[in-house]
């Protein structure tokens, strides 16, 4: 079967038809710059020409970056405008694509569906957290492969401040810090974590994780497994195809 997926980020929306049996991208996806500011407006005028790029016109999941409950209402917006604040993400989006079912989750939740179900966390047991490094950090927590929504662990604070501020990879590219200055931050941020899930697994996704090699083997002192996510850049695409699949 396939259901279209569209992961909505701070510098790009991207979107293709997802093979649900495979867990892959069906056809070549279709990006478009995300509008800035990101209203609801502009990223609906986004999303709408990336599906129409396919002439879609079966059901859509689609991913943001913020709280999203019953797979409609934004709830915050950390790194986008703040007019999303209890938005109904799953209206807009379907108003605009001419009345296609729509469901939206967190961008981590996604990703962390995708890669339980087909990549790094696939037939793991146990209590599983996925972090993508990026503009923020983003986590899904599952339990036995069951997620548990928003928990929102970017928002922990890490020595006085928002964690996501100090360890993400946009703090590392802000404070031209070394692989070696962000490694020790993002020890110490995963430390706090573990001290509060005792995590089995990590998995460490978002852009930065196809660089795993660089950063991966200077953290020290963590006891879960660390691992880099396996589908990468196509994540947030798969997993929001799923989710429309599950509850759309
Ligand atoms: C948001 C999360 C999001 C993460 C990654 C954070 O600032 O609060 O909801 O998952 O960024 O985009």
């Amino acid at each position: 079967m396939q259901i279209f997926g569209v992961d909505i980020g701070g510098s790009g929306i991207k979107g293709a038809p997802v093979d649900l049996d495979k867990g892959e991208l069906a056809q070549e996806r279709c990006k478009v710059l995300t509008p800035h500011p990101a209203t609801p407006d502009g990223v609906a005028d986004g999303v709408k020409q990336v599906v129409d790029h396919f002439g879609w016109t079966g059901p859509v999941g689609l991913t943001f970056p913020g709280v999203v409950t019953g797979g409609a209402m934004v709830r915050t917006a950390a790194n986008v405008d703040e007019s999303w604040i209890d938005t109904d993400a799953r209206a807009l989006f379907s108003g605009r694509l001419g009345g296609l079912p729509a469901t939206v989750l967190n961008d981590a939740d996604a990703a962390g569906v995708a890669e339980v179900r087909f990549g790094a966390g696939r037939d793991r047991r146990g209590t599983v957290i996925l972090l993508t490094f990026g503009t923020g950090i983003g986590s899904a927590v599952f339990v036995d492969g069951v997620l548990v929504p928003n928990t929102e662990l970017g928002h922990l604070e890490l020595n006085g401040h928002d964690a996501e501020k100090r360890a993400s990879s946009k703090a590392k590219e802000d404070g031209d810090m070394t692989w070696e200055h962000w490694a020790r931050r993002v020890q110490k941020y995963l430390a706090h974590v573990e001290m509060l899930f005792s995590p089995e697994l990590f998995i460490i996704g978002g852009g930065v994780s196809r660089k795993s090699d660089k950063f991966l083997h200077l953290i020290e002192g963590i006891r879960a497994e660390m691992v880099p996510a396996q589908l990468q850049n196509n994540a947030g695409i798969v997993g929001a195809a799923m989710s429309a699949a599950e509850h759309g």
